[in-house]
């Protein structure tokens, strides 16, 4: 296994730019927002104000324990016009990243969490075949200013499911229902990756580059080997297909039909996991379905709490010989009720991982407060801190304090004791 030369265990909570800060009117979203299509009609404006407030937000990270701090820097700000990057917004991220220094947080710098300048969305966004290009451009502008600050970058958050979400379902920008035009995203999205791995890598060479991949568990709903064989097509579609082929440089079904391309080999130094759920499937006229089952706990966004599944997602990318950050796990949860139980059993399957031999090099809870949860607007409470939207004020939870001990822990040496 490679081993990094890891000397603390990263403990942090993650957010992303849309959600997080004010005056977000340059992507997308922004666009989706106003033709309507945020379920309870909320405005991703202005949020948490964490762009003003980041100082204050640190002190809450400090509260917590933390030493690590998930973020993303918001593209369309930076670039708002095509080519033409803006300065004092370059300089607004490295003033967080001086701030965390002082602090002593180590910055896990996501450079692309779903949304896209809208210059580009009107250019065809994902799916125009210079994306790769485009991202590129907006890489190489950026890494310099930030490199002496940033150790960890996150160069895509959840590849799948920007093309699930937008392409597939059609319920995210650009609101497409078409598999075909979701795969050639997924290929763009490869390309990009592997792109800016390189330009970051050439830029710092000692980084540590990943993306963060959303990992679910497939169970089949009954015996029949039909639905076995449905859960092992969806875990090799969404779990594996992208990972196998940033690390082996082959494109995998359904991306693509396994052609190499050396270019996209070797292009994750770690992996980062964002976990949430498994979901039930059956095989059906229609090929697979979901199935609901009943009576089982479930979070206010409706998805089974089942924290051991950590476990099993960690055990599931052993054989990539990478380490591994979780760089999401959460749960929507207003009163708090489940989230300290879902916690804790989250950070024992950490413990349980570590123990089986996998190099993990971090915990990063989703989220450091209540924010705007895309489609659901402010409707889906993730946060440790539950945020007064009307006053700014952020309240811990009983899972904050929770948090604060376990951040004091170092899984590779000691156990939890709760
Ligand atoms: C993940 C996203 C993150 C947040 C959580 C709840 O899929 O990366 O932005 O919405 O879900």
């Amino acid at each position: 296994m490679k081993q990094l030369n890891q000397k603390k265990f990263l403990w942090g909570t993650a957010t992303a730019s849309h959600q997080v800060e004010s005056g977000n009117f340059y992507n997308d979203w922004w666009l989706w927002e106003k033709e309507g299509k945020i379920k309870t009609g909320d405005s991703a404006h202005p949020s948490c104000e964490h762009n003003l407030r980041y100082k204050e937000d640190f002190y809450l990270i400090k509260f917590l324990n933390n030493n690590s701090y998930r973020f993303s820097i918001e593209w369309s700000k930076i670039e708002k016009e095509e080519g033409v990057f803006d300065e004092n917004e370059i300089e607004h991220y490295l003033n967080m990243l001086k701030e965390m220094k002082i602090r002593d947080i180590e910055p896990i710098l996501t450079l692309h969490h779903f949304t896209i300048p809208q210059w580009l969305y009107h250019k065809g966004g994902f799916e125009n075949p210079e994306f790769p290009e485009y991202f590129s451009k907006f890489v190489s502008k950026v890494v310099p200013y930030y490199k002496e600050l940033a150790n960890y970058w996150i160069t895509i958050n959840e590849p799948v499911i920007v093309a699930l979400m937008g392409y597939i379902f059609g319920d995210w920008p650009p609101g497409i229902k078409n598999r075909k035009r979701a795969f050639s995203v997924l290929k763009n999205l490869a390309f990009a990756h592997a792109q800016a791995y390189d330009i970051i890598k050439e830029k710092k060479k000692d980084s540590l580059v990943s993306i963060a991949h959303n990992l679910m568990i497939f169970k089949p709903a009954t015996w029949n080997p039909l639905d076995y064989m449905v859960c092992h097509l969806l875990d090799s579609w969404f779990n594996m297909a992208f990972l196998k082929t940033i690390t082996e440089g082959r494109i995998y079904s359904p991306i693509g039909k396994k052609e190499f391309h050396p270019e996209l080999k070797n292009k994750l130094d770690y992996i980062g996991v964002n976990y949430y759920t498994r979901s039930f499937f059956k095989f059906g006229i229609r090929g697979f379905a979901e199935y609901k089952r009943k009576n089982v706990p479930r979070s206010d966004f409706g998805f089974e709490i089942y924290p051991e599944g950590l476990y099993e997602v960690l055990m599931r990318l052993k054989p990539f010989g990478l380490p591994v950050m979780i760089t999401e796990n959460g749960m929507a949860d207003k009163k708090d009720l489940y989230r300290p139980d879902f916690l804790k059993t989250s950070l024992k399957s950490v413990s349980r991982a570590i123990k089986e031999g996998v190099d993990i090099l971090g915990y990063m809870h989703w989220s450091l407060m209540d924010n705007f949860e895309w489609v659901e607007g402010y409707s889906k409470k993730f946060g440790l801190l539950e945020t007064d939207f009307k006053t700014q004020e952020r309240k811990p939870r009983g899972s904050a304090y929770l948090y604060q001990k376990a951040s004091l822990i170092n899984p590779n040496t000691d156990s939890f004791d709760f």
